[in-house]
């Protein structure tokens, strides 16, 4: 086989990029590891950034989002001393749309579907050969057979644990790295959201946050020690926990019921550099891990599609090879910022093994300052709906 572009990963930031891609008239073949009921059952992000939003507009998958997402103009904060809510919208004339990233893959998979697209599931063994030449190639193995897929330039967005990476040698990359001392075990059930937008606690037993995915989907999760494992955890013991961590008049009257799905997911903050080796870009997860309290992940990963499209319609449609360079740098620019919002407010939010009354004390003064100053509102609200691209 043979194509334009090779993009390793069917996850959302390999979908939307193909989908881009073959709007613009350029070639691509989407291989994936896992079938795709595996890839649509995973329950991940829910918060989308404008910027995203467009993107996917731009991409004609919108549709649903439009009828179904919901837009947020602000969020709570819940403090020892009580809620109070930031307005993203009169702070900074932007919202955010709820809508959960299985949506986003499977309209992206509809549309890819509707374009004619070539996504090989369950492809095994993928490595990239020759990437620092003009003529690079993917092998995979499917059905017990070995393929070849010849390319001009290939996209990584394999998330975390994929080939990518690795493939750039260790001696010619760097990772910048931040492993947190917890986790977050999360919840989804069919209940009503226990308030019209978001609610992220800091709390003396640990970090809370109500979530939603639509008005009869929640999302809840709550700070555990990385030591604790799921099996542990009783939906009735999630329910007592996440009760005592909301605000009382939340927890009153909050609906509760079995969980869909309940998981633990770890914090990291995690960067490579460069972005770029020869003819392979990392993109999205692939190149870079944000912990969820900001809600980035899906939203930066949207954003490096965006620089690589630019750069690759520059590349491959006006001959100007040089725009590939400016991919990472670009990228990495926004990534260090949506890096440090989420540093902040997970080290704002969430209770430290070792943290000492005086830290608390400081958490406790910044969140105050939150409330109560407008140009620390103005801030979080920019970082939070999202920096321009
Ligand atoms: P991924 O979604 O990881 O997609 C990569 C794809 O590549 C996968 O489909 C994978 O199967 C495939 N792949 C991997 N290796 C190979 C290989 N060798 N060959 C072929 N294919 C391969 N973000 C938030 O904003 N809020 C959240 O609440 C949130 N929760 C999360 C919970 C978990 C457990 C995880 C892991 C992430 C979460 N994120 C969250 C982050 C967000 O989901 C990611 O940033 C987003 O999925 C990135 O998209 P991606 O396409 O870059 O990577
Ligand atoms: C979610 O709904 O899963 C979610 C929302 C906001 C976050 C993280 C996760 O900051």
């Amino acid at each position: 086989m043979r194509t334009q572009v090779a993009i390793i990963g069917g996850g959302p930031s390999g979908l939307l990029l193909s989908q881009l891609l073959m709007k613009a008239g350029i070639s691509t073949v989407v291989l994936e590891r896992k079938s795709r009921d595996y890839v649509l059952s995973r329950i991940r992000a829910g918060v989308l950034e404008q910027g995203m939003a467009d993107l996917l507009r731009e991409a004609g998958v919108a549709e649903r989002m439009e009828r179904e997402g919901h837009v947020h103009d602000g969020t709570n904060l819940s403090t020892a001393h009580g809620m109070f809510r930031v307005n993203f919208k009169e702070r900074v004339g932007k919202s955010v749309i709820v809508y959960g990233q299985t949506e986003v893959t499977q309209d992206l998979y509809e549309a890819q579907d509707a374009l004619g697209a070539t996504i090989v599931h369950e492809a095994d063994n993928v490595a990239l050969h020759d990437v620092t030449t003009d003529k690079p190639y993917v092998t995979y193995e499917k059905d017990g057979q070995t393929h070849r897929l010849d390319c001009d330039y290939i996209a990584g967005c394999d998330g975390f644990h994929g080939v990518s990476r690795p493939t750039i040698p260790a001696d010619k990359r760097q990772e910048f790295e931040r492993v947190y001392p917890f986790g977050w075990l999360g919840i989804l059930s069919r209940t009503k959201p226990a308030a019209e937008e978001l609610i992220y606690a800091n709390h003396p037993r640990g970090f809370a946050l109500a979530s939603m995915r639509s008005d009869t989907l929640s999302r809840y999760y709550v700070q555990v020690p990385l030591t604790d494992k799921v099996e542990q955890w009783s939906d009735q013991a999630f329910w007592d926990e996440l009760r005592r961590r909301l605000p009382d008049e939340v927890s009153q009257t909050m609906e509760t019921g079995p969980s869909i799905e309940k998981s633990i997911a770890p914090l990291r903050s995690f960067v490579n550099e460069p972005m770029q080796w020869g003819r392979l870009f990392l993109v999205g997860d692939a190149a870079h891990i944000v912990p969820p309290t900001g809600a980035k992940g899906l939203n930066l990963a949207a954003s490096d599609v965006h620089y690589l499209l630019e750069a690759l319609k520059a590349a491959i449609l006006d001959k100007d090879a040089g725009a590939l360079d400016q991919y990472g740098p670009r990228a990495l620019t926004r990534i260090w910022a949506a890096m440090r919002f989420s540093w902040w407010m997970t080290t704002l939010m969430h209770r430290f093994p070792d943290q000492t009354d005086f830290d608390q004390k400081i958490q406790e003064a910044e969140l105050h300052q939150l409330e109560t100053m407008e140009s620390a509102q103005i801030t979080m609200a920019r970082n939070y709906v999202g920096l321009p691209y």
